[in-house]
This record gives C-alpha cells, structure tokens and sequence, in this order.
C-alpha cells in the first residue's frame, strides 16, 4: 500500500523540487499540493515541467485550509518559518500524520535562541522538545521513531556532515572552526528580491550576513556543540554566487595533537559506512559533481607543515540541502528504503 503525502508551499521552489522526486517515488501517493496565492491554479500553469506528471485528481492547488481538513500519513512543509509552526500545527494534532518541516521553526531546540534568531515568539514553543534535527545520517535512529522532523538548512548540512564525525571522535579541536560558504541564489527562495534579482546577482560575487548575523549560525553552533558535548562556537561567512543550485562550504579547523588528515578520513569512512548520501572524497569535489543528486560529498587537505586542515564539501541545495533530504526522511520515518526515489 501506498503512503499518502501532502506539500505545503507546494509553489516554492523547495515544494516543486519535492513533487519532482515524489512523482518518481514508488511508495507515494500523492494526496494533495497546497497554496494560498494560488488556490484553485493547476499546478501544471505554475510549473509546466510537470504538466501530466500529478494524477488528475490533486492537479489542481488546494487551499492550506482545505488541507488541514486531511489526515495524510505525511505531510511536508515547504512554508517559510514562522508560518510553517502554525500550519502544520492540525496535522499534529489529528493523531496520525507525521510531518517533515522544511522551515527552521523546529530545528533549534532552545526557544530563547530561536526568538532571537528569528525575532518573533515561537508559535509552539511547547513542540520543541519533541521535533527530532533531521540530519538524516547523524540523527537517524530518532528520525525513525519522530512524528515531526525539523529538516536541516541547507548551510548546516554542508557543515555538520564533515565536522561531525571529527568532533565527536576528538579529531579536530572545537575551537577556531571556520566555515567559508558559497550559495547558488536559489537558496533566498522563489520570490526575487534586491539582493537576489538576476541584474544584481549575474556577474557578481558578495559576502552577506558575515559576523554572527546569518540565521543559520546558531543551528551549526548548536548541532556542533551538540556533537562535541561542550560549546562550540564557529566563524561562519556566507557568500552568494551567480549560479542557480549549490553550495560550497570551505571549512578550517585544527587537528589535535598527534592527529592528521588520514585520521580525517578514518573517522569519515567508519561514521559514513554504507551511507550512499554523505560521501568523503580523495579530489576535491566541486559544485557540478552533486548537482541534482542527493549527496554531500567533502574532502581533506593538510597545510604542510601544520596541524591546520582544510575541509571542503558540497550539496545542492535543493536536494541534500532540502528536498532531497526531507525525503530522506521520509524514506527512513516510515521504515523504507533511505534511497527510495533519490537515486
Ligand atoms: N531554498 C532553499 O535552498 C532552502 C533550503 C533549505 C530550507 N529551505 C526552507 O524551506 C522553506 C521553503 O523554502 P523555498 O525556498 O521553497 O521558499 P519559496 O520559494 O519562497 O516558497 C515558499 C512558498 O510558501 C508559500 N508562502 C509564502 N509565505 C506564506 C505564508 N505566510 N503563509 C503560507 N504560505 C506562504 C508560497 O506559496 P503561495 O504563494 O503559493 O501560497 C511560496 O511559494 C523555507 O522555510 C526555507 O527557509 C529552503
């Protein structure tokens, strides 16, 4: 039998991305796709490229209150934060569905943190403690068992899968960690802004939010603090780049005495057995290698000489870094396969 699933946000850029992978999964059915500007819209008119690819019956956009009047088995959340929280707030409650967010309204588990990052009161501070970080080859036992999961940001994604390992096995040091990162623009969403119109994107290269002021900083301290079991607190400068999908996280970090980039590597290959989606390199990977796919693949090098060493790493961040992930979880939430649809 298949599993019923419904999108949120199914108009934005992450929700598109999601129904392109479900319409090939092969244990989905997909009950309905949900927008409020565009209730009543086939979502063919929205997004040609799927033009008879939904059964006829959901082709057509839902309002989300018509949607919470359903109990799928799984509901995605393609809202932005904030509204996410109170949208999937019915889901929740109705005793049968489970719910993969895609907005950060769950992934800090401290409330206070989150009001200060995200600069409103959390609508359902009393969820926090029950939503299980979706980083699915990290925390996946507890994926399992979760009727809500907070997927990652793209950002921490590239960050915590290489820095993980090493930190829980005293492999490098936690302090003076710095990730360097670069986004493609389909990061900021589907609506253009200033900062994201393609005249002032195309054939430019900015940093932003540098300093403690992108909002993903607290979720990477948090999840490496986690990792390490006492604070950790990274520089972290991201940057946009005029390409639509990516991300490349240059990371620094300190080995700790007696330790090199082969005891790197050891520790990525034993945490990252049989995992086909976190994936250590010996080349240095780039952007184009992980384009479309679900992995995040990274790679080691050592300043000679020196006990620094120099992680790269790279997703697209519309899969690994979103969709795909989400998904991910899905497949390991409800017991299948974690490729399912994603190979
Ligand atoms: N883009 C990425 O790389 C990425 C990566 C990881 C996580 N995320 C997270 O995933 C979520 C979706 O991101 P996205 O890039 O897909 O964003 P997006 O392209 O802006 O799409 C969001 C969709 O949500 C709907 N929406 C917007 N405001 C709403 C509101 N107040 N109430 C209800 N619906 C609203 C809109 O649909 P309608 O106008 O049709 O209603 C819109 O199409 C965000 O929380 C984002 O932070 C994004």
């Amino acid at each position: 039998m298949k599993l019923s699933v419904g999108i949120l946000g199914a108009t934005g850029l992450t929700g598109v991305e999601l129904l392109r992978l479900l319409v090939r999964h092969p244990g989905v059915e997909i009950a309905w796709v949900s927008s409020e500007s565009q209730t009543g819209v086939p979502y063919a008119k929205v997004y040609p490229s799927l033009a008879n690819r939904l059964p006829e019956a959901v082709s057509t956009l839902i309002s989300m209150q018509a949607a919470q009047q359903t109990a799928p088995d799984a509901v995605f959340s393609c809202l932005p934060h904030a509204a996410s929280a109170g949208a999937i707030e019915p889901f929740l409650k109705n005793g049968k569905t489970r719910v993969i967010d895609l907005s950060a309204d769950y992934r800090l588990a401290d409330r206070a943190v989150y009001e200060k990052t995200y600069a409103h009161a959390h609508p359902h501070p009393e969820r926090l403690a029950g939503a299980v970080y979706g980083l699915s080859e990290i925390h996946r036992q507890r994926i399992t068992g979760a009727t809500l999961v907070a997927n990652p940001g793209c950002y921490p994604t590239s960050i915590l899968l290489p820095l993980i390992p090493l930190l829980r096995e005293g492999i490098v040091l936690p302090q003076n960690l710095i990730a360097d990162s670069k986004s493609g623009v389909s990061g900021a969403g589907r609506k253009a802004t200033d900062g994201t119109h393609f005249v002032f994107v195309n054939e430019n290269f900015s940093a932003y939010k540098v300093a403690g002021e992108h909002r993903h900083l607290p979720e990477i301290a948090e999840q490496l603090s986690g990792a390490n079991g006492g604070a950790v607190a990274p520089l972290f400068t991201p940057h946009l780049v005029p390409m639509e999908r990516g991300i490349l996280s240059t990371i620094y970090a300190d080995l700790a005495p007696g330790k090199t980039a082969a005891d790197v590597e050891a520790a990525w290959n034993k945490a990252y057995a049989n995992m086909p989606f976190a994936r250590p390199v010996k080349d240095l990977p780039q952007t184009a290698d992980v384009t479309r796919s679900n992995e995040c693949r990274f790679a080691v090098r050592q300043v000679p000489g020196s006990s620094k060493v120099i992680l790269v790493s790279v997703l697209d961040n519309m899969v690994k870094g979103a969709s795909g992930q989400a998904l991910q979880n899905f497949n390991i939430m409800f017991g299948l396969e974690e490729t399912l649809g994603l190979l």
